[in-house]
């Protein structure tokens, strides 16, 4: 399957998704939110990306000195989005159509980016987590919150045999956490699990360049 085919699948899922997200994807998954948030240590004046920002369920969590840009594939996912800055009265946030993977930012621009239940939901987290290394400054903050794959071998068997369906549905339920840090040069400051059965995990990275 090519990636061009994988991202319309995504866009197509998102679009589909968007109107019922926030019921599923709000509290259930808001612990790691609170958590994810934290590890950023946001200070006055930051500038933050956050990237799939999606409904934008974590907005009410960041304070109003930071200067947020969020940025989706999704433009529907984006619309709840926009309604939620506007309903909050945010007007330090800025929300772009975007993709992840070739972002129209220069290099260095944002002082800590998030990614939260959005790295397995790309088509190629790898190209994505670049182009965070990319736009952060050097020694700025990285954070990650996914559900990646168990390291544990029968859960681990048990993601692989579902893969494919959630591929289709839009997400990878199989995702190896330890070769994708590898492959971008990450070095976690921080991993812990989070969640119900603690089944996802924050990831902390410092951007060293
Ligand atoms: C599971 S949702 C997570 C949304 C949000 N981060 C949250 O915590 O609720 C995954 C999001 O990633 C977005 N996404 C997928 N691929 C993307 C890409 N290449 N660039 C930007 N956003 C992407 C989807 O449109 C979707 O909104």
């Amino acid at each position: 399957m090519d990636a061009a085919l994988e991202k319309r699948q995504v866009e197509r899922a998102y679009e589909l998704y968007a109107p019922v997200y926030d019921f599923i994807f709000d509290w259930i998954f808001s612990p790691g939110r609170d958590a994810a948030i934290r590890q950023l240590d946001l200070q006055r004046s930051d500038s933050v990306l956050e990237v799939g920002i999606g409904t934008g369920l974590n907005l009410p969590l960041y304070p109003p000195t930071c200067k947020l840009t969020g940025i989706d594939l999704s433009q529907e996912m984006l619309d709840k989005a926009v309604e939620r800055v506007e309903t909050l009265a945010m007007p330090n946030v800025t929300l772009k159509v975007m993709d992840a993977t070739s972002m129209d930012f220069g290099d260095d621009e944002f002082d800590k980016a998030l990614a939260t239940y959005t790295i397995s939901a790309v088509p190629d987290p790898v190209a994505v987590l670049r182009e965070m290394r990319r736009v952060v400054k050097p020694g700025g903050v990285l954070v990650i919150l996914n559900h990646f794959r168990s390291e544990r071998r029968v859960m681990g068997w048990l993601e692989d045999l579902v893969a494919p369906v959630c591929t289709r549905l839009g997400w990878k339920s199989n995702l190896a956490l330890k070769p994708l840090l590898a492959q971008v040069g990450l070095e976690p400051e921080l991993i812990a699990r989070v969640n119900m059965f603690n089944g996802w995990r924050l990831v902390k990275c410092i951007n060293r360049k």
